[in-house]
């Protein structure tokens, strides 16, 4: 039986991936906090059916707390996938210092540790928000111009650094995955979808910021999940950083009128200044993707939707 350590795998990704590996027959062991970014009871509501399997531990700790990670971790583990952290761009300009606690020395402590394991294979959540402004779009992996516009996003560069240097220095196979905008069930209530929908649903007011002609290349839960899998089982480099984005770009005001179909409500808009942090668009180039990892995104935005809005209704009717 192969053996995954999953970080934030009570999470909006990370408890997806685990559903995979659980089908699979993998042993998996998450670190999860539950972290009160967002209501936990989603996090508890996400892991509930994990708990029935036998080959699942989860372990309720903090991954800036080194001691406590080596005393209740077996450390046996095929993959470390390490997706937790403090997520979302707009918190981080006000708490950039929680931001580089977590996602630079936490990420550093997961590092450290697969060294004294001797675990092979490290899989890291890093996101499109390293591109930052670059104008060089779609984003290729190999344009070294990065322009990270966010504590957030200086924070996940560095991921990416210190797994270069772990690479390098102790032979851990480094996959970097560089996450464009993951929607679908279970997606974290402060992302614009998830966000937007409730407020629709109540019939409140939907704050745009700027005048609506953002993109964003949003990518479906499934395909992420695929193409994270693949990365699991990679192993002809040492070191890769990979695009995970669905390779088309959607405006704000596009995603509003999609929600407004599936929902069948008509959204309310209160123009707001475009905000501190958020880059105006972002595209990705998975070529990269497709070669390393098979990687073919093929949900289409409003069915993708449709999933995450026939979960919502069950979130809001269950509470
Ligand atoms: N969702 C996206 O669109 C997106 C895009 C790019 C990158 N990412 C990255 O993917 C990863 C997963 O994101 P998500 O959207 O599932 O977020 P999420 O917040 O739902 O999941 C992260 C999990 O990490 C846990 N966590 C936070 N701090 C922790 C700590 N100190 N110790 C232990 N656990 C801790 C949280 O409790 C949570 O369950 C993150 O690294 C995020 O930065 C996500």
């Amino acid at each position: 039986m192969k053996s995954a350590l999953v970080t934030g795998g009570a999470g909006f990704i990370g408890s997806h991936l685990v559903d995979r590996l659980l089908s699979e027959g993998w042993r998996v062991t998450v670190v999860d906090n539950f972290d009160p970014f967002y209501d936990p009871g989603i996090k508890r509501r996400n892991i509930a059916p994990h708990l029935e399997y036998s080959n699942y531990t989860l372990v309720e700790a903090d991954i800036r707390d080194m001691e406590t990670l080596r005393q209740r971790l077996s450390g046996e583990y095929d993959v470390i996938v390490h997706l937790a952290a403090k997520a979302g761009v707009r918190p981080s300009i006000r708490d950039p210092i929680g931001y580089q606690e977590v996602n630079v020395r936490g990420t550093q402590n997961l590092l450290e540790l697969a060294r004294e394991w001797g675990v092979k294979q490290f899989i890291f959540a890093s996101s499109s928000s390293v591109y930052g402004v670059n104008p060089n779009v779609p984003w290729r992996e190999d344009d070294c111009v990065l322009m990270p516009i966010s504590p957030y996003a200086a924070t996940k560069v560095a991921g990416e650094l210190l797994g270069h240097v772990y690479s390098h220095l102790y032979g851990i196979r480094f996959i970097a995955l560089r996450l464009f905008t993951v929607y679908g069930p279970r997606q974290r209530p402060d992302l614009a979808i998830h966000k937007f929908a409730r407020k629709m649903l109540k019939g409140e007011p939907i704050p745009i910021y700027g005048d609506g002609t953002s993109r964003r290349d949003y990518t479906y839960i499934d395909d992420v999940i695929q193409g994270m899998r693949a990365a699991m089982d990679y192993t002809e480099s040492q070191y890769e950083i990979i695009n995970l984005g669905n390779n088309k770009t959607v405006s704000l005001l596009e995603m509003v009128r999609a929600l407004e179909e599936v929902f069948g409500v008509k959204a309310r808009l209160e123009i707001l200044p475009p905000q501190p942090g958020d880059v105006p668009s972002t595209w990705a180039n998975v070529e990269n993707a497709r070669r390393l990892l098979g990687f073919r995104p093929s949900t289409p935005f409003g069915e993708g939707l449709r999933s995450f809005a026939a979960w919502v209704k069950s979130l809001i009717t269950s509470v």
